[in-house]
């Protein structure tokens, strides 16, 4: 898969749905994240409850086929789901528009751990290993981790890639502000790697690109600054373009 650039927007749920995502110039843009099954969405709810964004749809699945068919851009779909059958649901459905799915193993929202997902994954890597094996059968695989966590990020991460991940995504968020940039070049030498965790300025994102990360990713900036893409694109190496090899096998 190739990208004419190495910058990516990353997930933020209520807020990247199609018309956020197809406004920005970053070459890859993450919708959602989204719930692909009941108890996910439930969780959702209980977090819209205490004034958090979230997409809520009374049909999780149609709800992210409405954006599908309204992105125009590279893109990838963060998904959480309580279930196999969810991630496996969504795959099908973002293989059928050209996307890519990324399974979050990163939201620590105690509503959506409690539901057994987004970093739940991270602490039961056989579930994450099992899902990712499924799903990557389907439809090109990423999957976004956080760090800071005591755990052997290395072999987590060889683990993804040999289960048939084509990119990780890493916050590599240090608990008390800033971006693990060991972190990053120590799970980079591993695989293809969007490097994530304030990228704020040319600088921040160039660092990443330095440590071995592919692609780069912000948030928040971009919330703070709508034009904050088309400003890292005066950067020589974040406009750089860039190809991901892609493993989707289809073993049956
Ligand atoms: C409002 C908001 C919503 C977010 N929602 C998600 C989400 O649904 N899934 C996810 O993987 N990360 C989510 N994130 C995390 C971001 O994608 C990113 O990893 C994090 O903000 C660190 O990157 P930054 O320093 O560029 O903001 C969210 C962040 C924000 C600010």
């Amino acid at each position: 898969m190739k990208f004419e650039n190495r910058l990516v927007l990353s997930a933020m749920a209520g807020i990247n749905n199609a018309e956020f995502c197809n406004r920005q110039k970053a070459s890859l843009v993450i919708l959602g994240g989204f719930n692909a099954d009941k108890n996910s969405m439930d969780a959702a709810r209980a977090v819209v409850a205490r004034g958090r964004k979230e997409f809520v749809f009374d049909d999780p699945l149609l709800g992210i086929e409405m954006e599908l068919r309204k992105i125009r851009k590279n893109f990838a779909v963060n998904v959480r789901s309580s279930t196999l059958e969810g991630y496996l649901e969504t795959a099908k459905l973002v293989d059928s528009y050209g996307g890519i799915i990324e399974i979050n193993a990163h939201c620590r929202q105690p509503e959506f751990v409690l539901a057994r997902c987004g970093e739940w994954l991270l602490f039961n890597p056989e579930k994450l290993f099992e899902i990712v094996e499924k799903v990557s059968r389907i439809a090109i695989t990423a999957v976004k981790l956080r760090g800071g966590h005591r755990i052997d990020y290395e072999r987590l991460c060889t683990k993804l890639f040999e289960k048939g991940c084509s990119a990780l995504h890493i916050d590599a968020m240090i608990p008390n502000g800033g971006c693990d940039l060991f972190l990053l070049q120590r799970v980079s030498k591993i695989g293809f790697t969007i490097g994530n965790n304030s990228f704020v300025d040319r600088e921040s994102g160039e660092r990443m690109i330095r440590s071995g990360a592919k692609m780069v990713s912000a948030a928040r900036a971009v919330l703070r600054d709508a034009n904050f893409f088309e400003k890292m694109l005066e950067s020589r190496i974040l406009s750089e373009p860039v190809v991901m090899e892609t493993k989707t096998v289809n073993w049956s």
